[in-house]
């Protein structure tokens, strides 16, 4: 359970309130770069951490995300026309540059030098691995982009997904934190009631990192044999999904690197980077995406009761909700908490360990930008480690070892 205002804290991501700009403070996805395919294509509307913005690929392929709202009287440069290097407001034709310059005010006087004292609201854009990176921030403190597993693969090793969340980011991300639910939520076979009775209770662990936060959930196998799952928080809103504990990519293992993006409070969109040593194919691609339709919504959503039904979950799965992505189940269990949840009425148990370590971190990180540190995982040039060992594992080791034992595989450093 949370203090009311521990938990606006938490949760508030708009311009100028605490979290608001600890989000500001790192990179962020902002849009996939699939959906401002070429050079000169039209615009499209994002909206990150409660401003209205708009993306849009130039005649040189850079892409820039500018305020929506034209800085002469507002109207929305999404309507804009995208050429020459610059997207024009259709209103009365300023142009602005991906830098937020104004390059032309044509309704002005010739001799007007008017274009020069005004700056419009641009975010500089990184495009990796299919992404369209932002840094909402101040320029001053612009860190470093963090070298993950996936910032040297290429393209054709990575297939990134996104799909929009109708409740507050927080929630969402705790999930990825919470490993006591997978017994449950995703137990999509009933007729193997001996895993519930096994694996409902782990034992719990948190730790801090430099990146963030480790969970490690540890369940008993049999007399000889513990499982082993690690999960990693990653500053500010990132997750990994676990995986085997190799160093290498095995040949079919697909990785997936999850961001979870403020929209506003009330609205988180999840990217999903799928990541694999061989290529996808175009129908790998297809099926990796067949929970969202062509406007990223998915297709089990609220709105229409995530299609539970009920006999299987009679018969078949414990939510009888059928899932080609384990996020369709986590999307009832997160949303259906409400647009942003109010922890002031939890009850929290041991099974929440990890959860209120991870809440502890995130106020601790607030409070360090506040008094004027940086937060943990901003990279500098003396920071600048080697992320692409970082993982999250899952493993089986012989009853009474350290769980440490199954990131053995990883090397030494693992960020
Ligand atoms: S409102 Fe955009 S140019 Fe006038
Ligand atoms: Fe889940």
């Amino acid at each position: 359970m949370l203090a009311q205002n521990e938990n606006q804290l938490l949760t508030g991501v708009a311009a100028r309130t605490p979290m608001g700009e600890l989000m500001r403070r790192y990179w962020l996805p902002a849009l996939l770069a699939e959906e401002v395919p070429e050079p000169d294509c039209p615009p499209v509307r994002v909206r990150l951490l409660g401003e209205d913005l708009v993306a849009f690929r130039n005649s040189q392929g850079r892409v820039g995300l500018l305020g929506e709202h034209c800085a002469h009287r507002g109207t929305s440069l999404f309507y804009g026309r995208n050429e020459g290097c610059g997207l024009t407001c259709i209103y009365h034709g300023w142009k602005y540059d991906v830098d937020g310059n104004v390059l032309e005010t044509p309704a002005e006087p010739p001799n007007s030098d008017f274009k020069r004292k005004i700056r419009h609201i641009a975010y500089p854009c990184k495009e990796v691995a299919g992404i369209i990176f932002a840094y909402m921030g101040p320029a001053l403190n612009q860190p470093l982009f963090p070298r993950y597993e996936w910032f040297n693969l290429n393209i054709e090793q990575l297939c990134p997904v996104k799909s929009c969340l109708e409740c507050n980011y927080l929630q969402a991300i705790e999930g990825d934190f919470d490993s006591a639910h997978t017994s449950f939520l995703h137990n999509n076979n009933l007729q193997n009631s001996a895993r519930l009775k096994r694996d409902g209770a782990p034992s719990l662990e948190a730790e801090d990192t430099a990146y963030g936060m480790r969970a490690i959930a540890i369940r008993k196998v049999d007399a000889d044999r513990i499982y082993v799952r690690t999960s990693s928080y990653i500053m500010p809103s990132f997750s990994i999904v676990p995986g085997p504990p190799t160093e290498q990519f095995d040949e079919d293992d697909i990785r997936g690197f999850r961001f979870w993006v403020p929209i506003d409070d009330r609205n988180t969109q999840l990217y999903i980077l799928n990541m694999r040593k061989k290529p996808f194919t175009a129908a790998e691609r297809q099926s990796l995406r067949s929970w969202i339709d062509a406007d990223y919504r998915r297709i089990r959503n609220a709105a229409n009761n995530y299609l539970q039904d009920r006999e299987q979950q009679r018969t078949i799965s414990y939510t009888g909700i059928a899932a080609v992505n384990p996020a369709e189940q986590d999307g009832c269990a997160t949303e259906s908490m409400g647009t942003i949840c109010d922890r002031t009425k939890e009850h929290l148990g041991y099974s929440d360990k990890t959860i209120i370590a991870l809440r502890k971190m995130l106020l601790k990180a607030v409070n360090d930008l506040a008094e004027g540190k940086d937060p943990p995982h901003i990279i500098r040039e003396s920071n600048n480690a080697d992320f692409s060992r970082l993982r999250s594992v899952k493993g089986v080791l012989r009853a009474g070892r350290d769980w440490r034992e199954i990131m053995e595989g990883l090397g030494p450093n693992d960020g």
